[in-house]
């Protein structure tokens, strides 16, 4: 086994696109609070690694779709029983399948981890940055598909005095947002809301910022009732962080595997080529596109793709 590497500012400016050298103080001082340790893997373990997420990949994930409503309302249910037992410590909301494996993709081949949790740990330093660098100026932060709600309390820390509505399609994903409000004096509301049948009704307030985590990847290529009812109700800004499948490189055996793994879940598909062709059409206007290569063992589900409507 290779001696330990650690992602540190230099590593973290590669992954999400920024210039040597021009990281934030804060997030600079957060990767030295919370050191991301890994070791490489040589050719032969990569090699081990590739035929084993296969092997895995073969024996077949659960599809994304209608049917997978009472699983979400299980597992925010549990979370939700958590979270009450706990007296409301916002531990209890990290999402159990945030970090479980050691094993992970960076930079286009497999590492090991060697902090614990080394994915969490990094999700809550990016995360950090993502909300200063793109959602900073929100008047009201909406997450879509907000699920434990960590991401929106992680957002009330930093912004304590903005707006936030969690939506999801889960009762009890509902109520954890609630309870935030409520037991911890966040300024988070939940919503029940379905990426499938999204609510005409619905009115952004003004200088809304919409994001995405993770969830959109639920719809598959059945995007589009989401995306028109956000050109429809217009928020200043559209932040999705989700696996995008045409980001991958098909030549490549490492990306090839994430591809297998992503259409066999029939995760998200076609948003990003229609999100260029709104832009084409003069719809909206793309802000960035970054894939971060860095993710899970089958998977990347931080690619950030920001967008606002013209
Ligand atoms: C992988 S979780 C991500 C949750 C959270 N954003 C995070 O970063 O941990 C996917 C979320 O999408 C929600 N979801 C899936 N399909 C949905 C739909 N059709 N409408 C609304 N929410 C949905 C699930 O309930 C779940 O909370």
């Amino acid at each position: 086994m290779s001696p330990h590497q650690r992602l540190g500012p230099r590593e973290f400016e590669v992954a999400v696109g920024l210039p040597t050298g021009s990281l934030d103080e804060r997030t600079k001082a957060l990767l030295e609070k919370t050191p991301l340790l890994y070791s490489p893997l040589d050719e032969a373990a990569q090699t081990d690694a590739r035929i084993k997420v296969a092997e895995d990949i073969d024996r077949g994930f659960t599809v994304v779709g209608e049917h997978r409503e009472s699983i979400w309302r299980d597992a925010w249910q549990d979370h939700l029983d958590d979270f009450i037992r706990s007296g409301h410590a916002l531990e209890a909301l990290n999402p159990r399948f945030v970090g479980g494996t050691a094993l992970l993709r960076w930079q286009g081949a497999y590492v090991e981890g060697v902090t614990e949790r080394f994915e969490l740990a990094f999700l809550e330093i990016f995360r950090d940055w993502l909300f200063r660098t793109y959602l900073a100026d929100a008047a009201h932060l909406y997450e879509f598909g907000s699920g434990s709600a960590f991401n929106v309390a992680a957002y009330a820390k930093l912004y304590p005095r903005t707006s936030i509505t969690a939506l999801d399609w889960a009762p009890a994903a509902v109520k954890i947002a609630d309870l935030l409000g409520e037991q911890h004096a966040m300024k988070i509301a939940g919503q029940r809301f379905d990426f499938f049948v999204p609510d005409s009704s619905f009115e952004f307030a003004p200088k809304s910022v919409v994001l995405t985590m993770c969830a959109l990847e639920q719809v598959g290529d059945r995007f589009r009732p989401f995306v028109d009812f956000i050109l429809a109700k217009r928020p200043q800004r559209v932040v999705h962080v989700e696996p995008m499948l045409e980001l991958y490189d098909p030549e490549l055996p490492h990306d090839a595997l994430a591809i297998r793994y992503h259409r066999q879940r029939k995760y998200l598909s076609g948003l990003l080529p229609h999100l260029h062709s709104l832009e084409k059409a003069g719809s909206i206007r793309l802000l960035t596109v970054q894939r971060l290569k860095f993710g899970s063992r089958f998977h990347e589900c931080f690619s950030v793709v920001a967008w606002e409507p013209v």
